[in-house]
């Protein structure tokens, strides 16, 4: 099912709350529901040109038709010597994960202003280059937190069950009816490692099933519902019969599942991992589940991953994959804890409107490569009001030049911030007559430290 994305549409729309409409922007900011949000415009009144790639979702296409710009949408993606000849005719593009946006890429898309990814990583996209480019990224990362979570409620059942090894027999035609070893999950325990997007998730779905939550997380968090947060991993070991990690992959997160933490699991527990392929010692848990120390795994992430779809998952990849493969009671999927359509619908939704809200607001909110950058919204009682967005080498005086500038004129509210090498500023200004505009075009596009600069009414 697909439902349309929800962005303010058409060219001269008037939205009845704030742009700065996602949860994670800040409230302080929003204007009450009587304010009618002023629609802003590149003040060269260009049609912004978008070249989405890679099947996009036609949710994604429509939106951004609706809001007036001109898409072109393409199912495949495109080399690197294609995109060197096509891009610089746009200003946004939106690809998947086999596009790769190198800096060559970028030198050539002169009138480039944001690269969208819709999917979760950005590794395909040089991206300091985009930055220094003053072009800011923007991806999706935790529109499948829930996606996981259910997946993870299905594995639960289906390892306390030893679901698909029955399955698997009768598929083979052989009938193994069975109770011995075979669990309800409703009592037992289970321990979240990991307690953000999707221990979250996870932690309410599992209590509606009349599971114990017990959980570990680096930060203090409050839990959710009866849950309940344990003061270590080895505490959260010794107590859980299911355990599953939700952790990114960090230095102090690679093999923290290995034969000591093993050691530390309950008899007959179970170990799931859906997080990252390198946070378990998948040899060490082929030991514990050879001994019977553990029950049984689910594991849907691996350290060596195949590329592409049909690709053999054998010891080649990865030395004991045939070993872990013949183990029963052993749940092997191929990175699929965030794959559904819902979730590559919401991915859809939250990439189109973070690039609208860029090319229409300049909010570099969500940006992976970019000082997080807002202003509250103008209104439409501030006719003559424009927004100038600046992004500039993070060096001494660069502030300065803009602001002497900007001094003649009554600035509302600016806001800048920096990262690493590159800086963004923000600002409202008052009172600007159409004439002006040029002019302070210029004095800002001159200034020693400018990248890039937009104005915006
Ligand atoms: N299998 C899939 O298809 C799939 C899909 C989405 C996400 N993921 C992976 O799932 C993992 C969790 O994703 P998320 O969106 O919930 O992330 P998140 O950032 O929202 O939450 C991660 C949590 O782990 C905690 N943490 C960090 N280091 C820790 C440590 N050493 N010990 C204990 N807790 C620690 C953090 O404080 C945070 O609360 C990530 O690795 C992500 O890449 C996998």
């Amino acid at each position: 099912m697909s439902s349309p994305i929800a962005i303010p549409s058409s060219a001269h729309r008037v939205v009845p709350s704030s742009p700065s409409s996602s949860p994670h922007m800040h409230s302080p900011h929003m204007h009450s529901p009587q304010m009618k949000v002023k629609v802003l415009h590149p003040v060269e009144n260009v049609d912004l040109r978008l070249l989405l790639l890679e099947n996009i979702s036609q949710d994604a296409v429509a939106a951004f038709r609706a809001q007036g710009f001109h898409v072109d949408h393409h199912a495949k993606s495109m080399s690197e010597d294609e995109l060197v000849q096509v891009l610089p005719a746009y200003h946004a593009i939106g690809i998947r994960s086999k596009t790769k946006i190198t800096a060559r890429v970028l030198k050539a898309a002169s009138k480039l202003l944001v690269i969208g990814c819709f999917c979760i990583g950005t590794n395909q996209v040089d991206l300091p280059a985009a930055a220094q480019a003053g072009v800011p990224v923007f991806n999706s990362p935790f529109s499948n937190s829930r996606s996981v979570a259910e997946l993870v409620m299905g594995e639960l059942v289906a390892l306390s069950r030893q679901l698909f090894d029955r399955a698997y027999e009768l598929r083979q035609g052989v009938w193994n009816k069975q109770s011995k070893g075979c669990w309800e999950v409703r009592g037992k325990t289970l321990g979240i490692v990991g307690y953000g997007h999707i221990g979250a998730q996870l932690s309410v779905l599992a209590e509606a099933f009349g599971i114990r939550v017990i959980f570990y997380d680096v930060l203090n968090i409050m839990a959710l519902g009866s849950a309940r947060q344990v003061e270590s991993l080895d505490a959260l070991l010794a107590e859980a019969d299911f355990v599953t990690l939700h952790v990114p992959e960090l230095p102090e997160t690679i093999n923290m599942i290995s034969q000591q933490q093993l050691a530390i699991m309950k008899k007959g527990a179970y170990l799931i991992n859906n997080s990252r392929g390198k946070v378990v010692d998948i040899p060490a848990l082929i030991d514990a589940l050879k001994s019977k120390r553990l029950a049984g795994a689910a594991i849907d992430v691996f350290p060596s991953e195949p590329g592409a779809n049909g690709a053999p998952f054998d010891d080649q990849l990865n030395g004991w994959a045939s070993t872990l493969r013949a183990l029963p009671n052993v749940i092997l999927t191929p990175h699929i804890g965030g794959s559904t359509e819902e979730a590559q619908r919401l991915i859809g939704e939250e990439v189109a409107q973070a690039l609208t809200r860029y090319l229409d607001y300049g909010s570099t909110v969500g940006a992976v490569n970019f000082p997080e950058v807002d202003l509250r919204a103008l209104t439409q009682e501030q006719g003559d009001h424009i927004r100038v967005c600046h992004v500039h080498k993070n060096q001494p005086g660069a502030l300065k030049q803009v602001n002497d500038a900007l001094s003649p004129y009554n600035v509302e509210k600016q806001f800048s911030d920096s990262k690493g090498e590159v800086a963004y500023l923000m600002a409202d200004i008052a009172d600007v007559s159409t004439e002006e505009i040029s002019k302070l075009r210029e004095l800002i596009s001159n200034t020693r430290a400018n990248i890039l600069t937009r104005f915006l009414a």
